[in-house]
């Protein structure tokens, strides 16, 4: 039917095919068996307008699940006389309409014209999902997935090429996908993020979910990345979401109509989202407690997020390390910003940024932290330009030290395991030269000894690179295309590979490996980074349930793309605990210190 799309529809006589349901134009797949044809007779109850159209629901359903009974009419002027109630006929043009190649396609009613209103005031009831419809699936996405959106390569397929029956008890794109233009009510919504810059919120309904967290959000685990949330978007009646919704908020009933918009299934509510539970945003503080000796060091990690001498954040990220973390022994940053900030002007020092840290902290604590990092070459590892960001160090002096007083590296220094173990650099980075490491930060590994402790232990501070580049979870490209993994898996490999030396060297060594890898435990690069160094995900070795293992909210999911991973020596001890410190997920947009969470573990690193 590729013809019909060059004739013009004004003047030509477009092949026409007589009263078809709406059943019939969504067709049991994604993309419509009528996409480009013209039809007539289009026969639903108008059960909500919109800005530029009004949304119909068939008034002879069939009974098979997988076609929706719904259709976008799309003009700015079609409901202009219609009213919500009426039932219609109308002849149109169907049409597949996407904004970007990387979305999945939205059928709907073009050109609409021949507007009949058959009857007025008819009544119009919303289904409820979960009740009217089956519950949406929670754990696959799609079936082009092979069964992990996280398998490589993402993108082997894309939706709208391969065009699946839909399986909407099966597949959560699917579920969406066969109610696309109905009229639906979340009932008892959960808010499970942060709203986006527009005011979008994700949500759950009061249907059954897997992965819930203590604090009401949808953790992702292996396999299971949550297709039974949904985004509730612009409201259809002019009024605006909150900016000020929390994870865990409880909101009111919602009612609005499925579509499928900037990538996402979405449901356009009739009005604004209206919290009627607020969630708290208060995160516990760490209950860790030190030793103040190598028996019970405690250990924070956080992405300070662009942290330079002059933020705005800066006396924030101090709170937190003090009220929250409770002034860790050895603090892991990541995103420490050149003494100059985002200014390019060849400046790579770090001390005025790590300096301000320190003293800000001091003054909230009487902590002293002592600072040690490898300054980069300009503009060489990624990150906001000019920033130079860099993973630091911040340690207590009278707990810890440097191993062997600390001669570090410079930023072309690769450093060496040495027999020991020690380092031929202290800190030093690894193998700066790697082209695992292209735009993107260089691991810093630093040796220490704690007060009382035998042998020294090793940290390794990463930052590898971003997911930037990737598609969504809703896009057409199935498995998602995951960005920047083939770097990530390199960067694993150059990463672990150092580990696995120190471990040849010692397999008893204590090893922390820490920060944001970027990435989740039960995809590629970890499983690669894990089996090559010989070190196991602290999650897993301290037992923390799967659905409190975030330190990120993105889309729908709470995530974690921080973490630590320990040799054997730690992962086995008993003195070994670990939190995450939810100060920044649970937190409303105003209140968002960083884009991360800090964790703070205990561990024992007396080597004995
Ligand atoms: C709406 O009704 C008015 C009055 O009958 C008519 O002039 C106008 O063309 C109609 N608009 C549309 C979009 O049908
Ligand atoms: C999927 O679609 C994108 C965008 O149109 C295209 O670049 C890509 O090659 C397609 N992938 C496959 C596997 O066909
Ligand atoms: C920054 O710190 C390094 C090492 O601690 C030191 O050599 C350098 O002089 C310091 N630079 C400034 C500008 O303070
Ligand atoms: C820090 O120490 C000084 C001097 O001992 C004391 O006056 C001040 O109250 C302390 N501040 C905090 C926050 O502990």
């Amino acid at each position: 039917m590729k013809s019909t799309t060059t004739l013009c529809w004004a003047t030509a006589g477009l092949p026409l095919t007589a009263a078809v349901t709406i059943a019939e134009i969504n067709g049991n797949k994604y993309i419509s068996p009528l996409s480009g044809q013209a039809v007539t007779g289009v026969t639903g109850l108008v059960t909500a307008k919109g800005p530029s159209g009004v949304w119909i629901r068939s008034t002879t359903p069939d009974d098979d699940p997988a076609t929706s009974e719904a259709l976008y009419v799309f003009s700015t002027t079609v409901g202009a006389n219609l009213t919500v109630g009426d039932i219609i006929s109308v002849d149109g043009k169907v049409t597949e309409y996407r904004a970007n190649a990387a979305y999945q396609y939205l059928t709907e009613l073009g050109s609409p014209r021949n507007v009949k209103v058959l009857s007025k005031g008819n009544p119009v009831a919303a289904l409820v999902i979960g009740k009217d419809t089956t519950p949406p699936p929670t754990v696959q996405y799609s079936s082009l997935d092979g069964g992990d959106v996280y398998a490589t390569p993402g993108g082997a397929a894309n939706t709208s090429s391969e065009n699946p029956v839909l399986k909407p008890t099966q597949y959560g794109l699917d579920f969406w996908e066969s109610l696309s233009g109905e009229l639906v009510t979340v009932r008892k919504p959960t808010v499970i993020g942060r709203p986006n810059n527009y005011r979008d919120t994700w949500v759950v309904g009061d249907w059954a979910v897997t992965g819930r967290s203590a604090h009401g959000s949808l953790t992702m685990s292996d396999k299971d990345s949550n297709p039974e949330a949904i985004i509730i978007g612009s409201p259809l009646d002019g009024t605006k979401n909150p900016t000020t919704s929390r994870l865990g908020d409880i909101a009111e009933d919602i009612t609005g109509v499925v579509t499928h918009t900037f990538g996402y299934y979405t449901i356009l509510p009739l009005t604004a989202l209206k919290t009627s539970v607020a969630a708290t945003a208060a995160a516990p503080p760490s209950t860790l407690r030190s030793t103040t000796d190598c028996r019970g060091l405690t250990v924070g990690d956080y992405n300070v997020e662009n942290l330079a001498p002059t933020s705005a954040h800066l006396p924030k990220v101090a709170a937190h390390i003090v009220s929250t973390l409770k002034t860790p022994d050895l603090l892991l940053v990541q995103e420490i910003q050149d003494d100059s900030g985002p200014t390019d002007n060849g400046v790579v020092t770090a001390n005025a940024t790590l300096t301000a840290l320190a003293s800000a902290i001091r003054a909230l604590s009487n902590v002293t932290y002592a600072f040690a990092s490898v300054d980069p070459v300009s503009d060489q590892d990624g990150g906001q330009p000019g920033g130079n960001i860099r993973q630091a160090y911040l340690y207590r002096a009278e707990v810890l030290q440097l191993d062997g007083g600390g001669v570090p590296g410079g930023a072309g220094d690769a450093v060496q395991v040495l027999p020991g173990p020690q380092l031929s650099f202290n800190p030093g980075r690894i193998e700066p030269a790697s082209e695992a490491w292209e735009a993107s930060r260089k691991p810093v590994v630093a040796a220490w000894r704690a007060r009382g402790a035998q042998r020294p232990f090793f940290t390794v501070n990463v930052h590898w690179s971003s997911k930037g580049g990737g598609t969504t979870l809703h896009g057409d490209a199935r498995p998602p295309v995951n960005g920047a993994v083939g770097k990530r898996v390199q960067q694993a490999e150059v990463t672990g590979a150092f580990i696995a030396q120190i471990l040849k060297e010692d397999p008893a060594a204590a090893v922390i490996a820490a920060g944001d890898f970027n990435e989740f435990a039960f995809v590629g690069p970890m499983k690669r980074f894990s089996d090559i160094s010989g070190l196991v995900d602290l999650d897993e070795a301290a037992g923390i349930p799967v659905p409190e293992r975030y330190t990120y909210t993105y889309d729908m999911n709470t995530q974690a793309l921080d973490h630590m991973y320990v040799s054997p020596s730690i992962a086995n001890s008993k003195t070994t605990k670990y939190q995450h410190l939810h100060v920044n997920s649970w937190a409303s947009n105003a209140d968002v210190v960083s884009d991360h969470d800090p964790s703070v573990a205990l561990f024992n690193v007396c080597g004995c």
